[in-house]
């Protein structure tokens, strides 16, 4: 009996674990993860790289002139795990730092870089079997996905998990600080005007402040099950 492919589009705020979700169902149905915001990531590493970036204002003449030599894609590790590939090179561990986060918060918002990768994001698609997550998959990325997920928690919590992660690393950060970096992304993700973030109005909700890590999984791969059935 096969069961034809899907595509499966998780959005939501910045620190709510979309990524984990999306890791675990991909594994689970033997489908591909792909992590849009990692593409984001290596543009701003691109652009920090080579100097294109300097606090606010980015050289958009000149990122436009390189854009299209710029290689982003994904293999996957001994282990599985999918890494973040710029121009032949291994950034995974390189576009999780604080100033690529700030840059690539900067970067997104560029209309042009959207473009660019939404069709890449699309032509990852193209077969279907892909687990995608980001703020735009749903609503710009994949209007047509099968299954839609958008994934909330309040801010206190998402500032609290983002805390334990970040103290174990930097002593010197308090929780206000962290919950105050979360509001302000949040802010940015849904004030600005290239494709906001925003719930596509096919989207099921998982608020998942109270849930564990095996009972959102238990969620999604239910949401899942219904979906392939009934598609
Ligand atoms: O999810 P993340 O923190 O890795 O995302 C990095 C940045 O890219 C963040 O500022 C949100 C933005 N982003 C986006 O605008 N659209 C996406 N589909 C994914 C991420």
């Amino acid at each position: 009996d096969i069961i034809s492919k899907i595509i499966i589009a998780i959005d939501g705020y910045s620190s709510c674990g979309k990524s984990t979700m999306a890791k675990t169902l991909a594994k689970a149905i033997g489908y591909i993860y792909i992590d849009s915001g990692a593409m984001y990531r290596a543009v701003a590493l691109y652009c920090i790289k080579n100097q294109l970036i300097r606090e606010n204002p980015i050289d958009l003449e000149k990122l436009k002139q390189l854009l299209p030599s710029i290689c982003i894609g994904f293999k996957s590790n001994a282990t599985g795990e999918s890494e973040t590939y710029l121009n032949g090179i291994n950034v995974e561990r390189d576009i999780r730092s604080l100033d690529v986060a700030q840059a690539a918060s900067l970067v997104s918002a560029i209309p042009f870089v959207r473009e660019a990768m939404v069709k890449l994001q699309q032509h990852m698609g193209q077969s279907k079997g892909i687990v995608m997550d980001g703020r735009d998959i749903g609503t710009v990325v994949f209007p047509h996905a099968e299954l839609k997920i958008f994934v909330t928690a309040s801010p206190e919590i998402r500032a609290k998990r983002r805390f334990a992660e970040m103290a174990a690393v930097n002593h010197n950060i308090t929780f206000e600080e962290v919950l105050a970096n979360v509001i302000e992304r949040d802010n940015r993700d849904t004030q600005r005007k290239a494709s906001p973030l925003r719930k596509a109005d096919d989207a099921l909700v998982l608020d998942n402040s109270y849930l564990s890590i095996d009972e959102q999984f238990q969620w999604l791969l239910n949401a899942y099950q219904n979906t392939i059935h009934t598609t």
